[in-house]
């Protein structure tokens, strides 16, 4: 991990700014801890312009008035993206009709293997409200940035194919970005369907 020390500065400030995020929302819910805090809203993520999975430009001033769930992964990791959009998905079911206010968007940081075609039959597993979005590497690399997002690609072991044989390390997170456009919280892929259900619920 540390051969990529220049790489993993941005990711470490985002789990620094997580755990105060962390700290925010236990401080909220305790009042006895004694910590007041005026505002919510985080420095992290920005405009973009991307293209979604049925081909049409989609930036992130379309999704203004309602909440956006975003996780950055590809669509051929094996285990934890997959994973991930499942717990979205749970999570979504759990809140019934308020699910309505939250988009949940996969962004892929894959973006030369994850094409639209790609992502559109990828998207259908987790269900028809799933945004999936990718672009060009430039404008996947400028998205990643504004989002601290890390992300590596790794030649697989045994793989002689040096377009196709590769996965990409990546950091797991997921955002929960405002209305207005500000995100505001973040959360673990760890987390549960159930915890991110109540999450959202008291958020949104
Ligand atoms: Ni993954």
């Amino acid at each position: 991990m540390l051969r990529n020390k220049p790489v993993l500065i941005p990711y470490l400030l985002l789990v620094a700014a997580m755990a105060g995020g962390l700290l925010w929302y236990q401080s909220a819910r305790q009042p006895e801890l004694g910590r007041v805090v005026s505002t919510g809203k985080m420095d992290v993520g920005g405009p973009f312009r991307l293209t979604d999975h049925t081909g049409n430009p989609r930036g992130d001033t379309d999704f203004r008035g309602r909440y956006m769930l975003i996780y950055f992964g590809f669509t051929f990791c094996p285990d934890v993206c997959p994973t991930t959009l499942a717990v979205m998905a749970d999570a979504l079911d759990k809140l019934g009709a308020d699910a309505k206010q939250v988009v949940p968007v996969f962004i892929t940081i894959d973006p030369e293997r994850d094409t639209t075609k790609v992502l559109a039959d990828y998207m259908k597993a987790f269900g028809p409200n799933f945004v999936g979005l990718t672009g060009s590497v430039a404008q996947i690399k400028d998205v990643e940035k504004k989002f601290r997002v890390y992300a590596v690609k790794r030649q697989l072991e045994g793989s002689q194919d040096k377009d196709a044989g590769y996965g990409v390390d990546h950091s797991n997170v997921l955002y929960l970005v405002g209305p207005d456009g500000k995100t505001v919280n973040f959360y673990s892929e760890a987390i549960s369907p159930d915890d991110l259900a109540k999450d959202l619920k008291q958020k949104i």
